[in-house]
């Protein structure tokens, strides 16, 4: 995710600008840039690549002023670059802006604007604020936000600076965060707390929808039609590494915890808003093209190579093409039957993988069309590949993927709507039907989050065990391959998964009294026969965890333990299942006192074959 801060007081701004943004840099980003009002009007300075080079660009030089916004960007709509760096101007340079998020409908704003003479200077949906204040300012700069605001959709933080009152900053927030630190005779605005504790442990959360305008001795907080809304103050305890955290003991967990943000925004503006279907507009995929393709390869390795197996089935039952799943490093070496009428899909969250690179190149030599599913704008794997979908995950620190994993099903699941639209091979309904259901994940993974101290328990309970099994069915099986992996990434206990039919074809030899058995029960076609299975391992006295839909009352008089996700559609319901099972390895590996964030041996980008 980009960082964002912004100063108004008395001292010089840039310092605190700069500062601050180097306390964000542990998230990750591609470019930075600062904008300062210098008494005249606002001087904005950006360039693609580290803070650093930014320092320097402007080191015998700085912009001179008591306020300013800065942003370290982490591209979504258009690469790396200066001129899509931020802050973002209008073309007079009296509104700019710094953004966190996605405005959803800023193709068809700028198309307008466009229309009435504006010209555009980057790629990026946040220049379209910015031109947007300019389109729209009748001398009142709070009105003219409000007026934007109504204007755009999506997810953002946004802060707003005006060259023609310059005695205020203005931000507010949906979706993503925004705090302001509050001083004396100075405030402070920041995406994240680390930006702004060397100054003031004194803060404003801000809330969905709320609007501040900050003043150098005043905050003033509202919401979208002027009601004033009486802020609590939030004292930050944490010291600066819980602060990169956001609190939490590890990136991991901070970023299970993201996991309802980062499915939210990989759905915006893809999942249509009256849930009639889905819109890639970066594919444009005509049903001529569509028919013409008669086999799917997904290449990729790890978890990403666990999203394409949930992503054969998605494709396969949805759009009713054959897919095949490969192991990238397994994919370039046996000569696999490709031709122009294959699809290869690659799915990467980082689109640096080598093995991954190499065999997307593979597949384009063979004369497949390719395309990429990456979290990472300008990556290899995104130059690469003929198209490609981003992921909107956010940057993932953790070695364990977690967030670009849910992310990954859902794009995996868009795509095999929109495929399988595209094919007639899935009638409306049906579409509306997923839609519908893709639109209520993030909330069902925050009840979810909120609700998980059982999964706790039974980490602590069973953390010591030498080997834990997964089981499940169609669906529930390709989830239980991710759930083992993090497992053993992480807490280093060894862990299998299974398909619960073939255990029976040896694996049950392993299972023992008190072998622990994580059985995915949530796929309601081979639901009876996964009781079965159930049935297998309690005869060899294992104990066994069964995850299952909420309603599901036959379950318990199976196993021993329950964790329950919210009933859903059996496509929807891997995506709720793997995030109990991310949180049993998370609380396995704190039990054990592994290095949850790097676990042995293991790097996040793997660039070597
Ligand atoms: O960046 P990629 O998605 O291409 O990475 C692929 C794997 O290396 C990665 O998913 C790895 O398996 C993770 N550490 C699993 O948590």
């Amino acid at each position: 995710m980009c960082g964002i801060v912004g100063y108004i007081g008395d001292q010089e701004a840039a310092g605190f600008l700069l500062d601050g943004l180097e306390k964000l840099e542990y998230r990750g980003y591609d470019s930075a840039g600062i904008a300062v009002f210098n008494g005249t009007n606002i001087r904005v300075e950006k360039c693609v690549g580290r803070l650093e080079e930014l320092k320097q660009k402007i080191a015998h030089d700085m912009p001179g002023g008591a306020m300013g916004i800065g942003h370290t960007r982490w591209a979504t709509h258009g690469r790396p670059s200066d001129r899509n760096s931020h802050p973002h101007a209008d073309e007079s340079g009296n509104f700019v802006v710094v953004h966190n998020g996605i405005i959803e409908n800023y193709l068809r704003l700028k198309e307008e604007l466009i229309d009435k003479g504006h010209h555009f200077a980057s790629e990026t949906d946040t220049e379209v604020v910015a031109h947007l204040m300019a389109e729209h300012y009748n001398g009142d700069f709070e009105a003219t936000v409000k007026k934007v605001l109504s204007i755009i959709s999506g997810s953002y933080s946004l802060v707003f600076m005006c060259a023609h009152e310059p005695d205020k900053l203005i931000c507010t927030k949906q979706d993503n965060p925004l705090v302001i630190g509050l001083g004396e005779g100075e405030n402070f605005i920041a995406s994240d707390i680390p930006a702004i504790i060397n100054h003031t442990r004194k803060t404003y959360i801000l809330s969905d929808g709320e609007l501040a305008i900050v003043k150098k001795d005043s905050v003033w907080v509202q919401n979208r039609d002027g009601v004033p809304i009486s802020k609590k103050v939030f004292e930050v305890h944490w010291d600066a590494e819980a602060a990169e955290k956001g609190g939490f003991d590890h990136f991991m967990i901070k970023e299970i915890n993201e996991q309802p943000r980062a499915v939210r925004d990989t759905m915006t503006g893809r999942v249509a808003k009256d849930e009639t279907g889905i819109v890639f507009e970066e594919l444009n995929w005509t049903a001529d093209e569509m028919s013409a393709i008669n086999k799917i390869f997904i290449v990729a390795c790890g978890t990403a190579y666990h999203a394409g197996v949930v992503g054969k089935y998605y494709l396969e039952q949805l759009a009713r093409i054959p897919v095949e799943v490969d192991i990238a490093s397994e994919f370039r070496y046996r000569s696999p039957l490709v031709d122009e009428n294959t699809l290869a899909i690659v799915i990467s969250q980082s689109g640096e993988t080598s093995d991954t690179l190499a065999a997307l190149k593979e597949a384009k030599r063979l004369g497949a069309r390719t395309l990429a599913v990456t979290n990472v704008v300008g990556s290899s794997i995104a130059r690469e590949a003929d198209q490609v979908v981003y992921t909107y995950a956010g940057p993932e620190i953790a070695v364990a993927s977690t967030k670009a994993y849910t992310t990954q099903l859902v794009t995996m699941l868009m795509l095999a709507i929109y495929v399988g639209e595209l094919r007639g091979a899935l009638p409306a309904e049906r579409a509306q039907e997923l839609c519908r259901g893709l639109h209520r994940l993030p909330e069902q993974i925050e009840d979810m989050l909120s609700d998980m101290d059982s999964v706790k328990t039974f980490a602590q309970k069973y953390g010591y065990s030498e080997d834990v099994f997964f089981i499940g069915r169609s669906l529930d099986y390709a989830v239980a391959l991710e759930g083992s992996l993090k497992l053993k990434e992480i807490s280093y206990i060894h862990a299998e998964a299974y398909a619960a039919g073939e255990l029976k074809h040896g694996t049950l030899a392993l299972i023992t009294e008190g072998v622990p058995v994580i059985a995915l029960a949530t796929q309601y076609d081979v639901y009876e026969k996964t009781l079965s299975n159930i049935k297998e391992v309690k005869a060899r006295d294992a104990v066994v965890i069964g995850l299952a839909l909420t309603g599901d009352e036959s379950i318990a008089k199976y196993v021993d333990h329950v964790i329950f996700i919210p009933a859903t559609d059996k496509y929807l319901a891997p995506i709720l299942a793997v995030v109990p099972l991310q949180l049993l390895a998370y609380y396995a590996a704190t039990t054990r006192g592994c290095d949850v964030d790097k676990p042995r041996n293991l790097a996040k980008s793997v660039t070597v074959e």
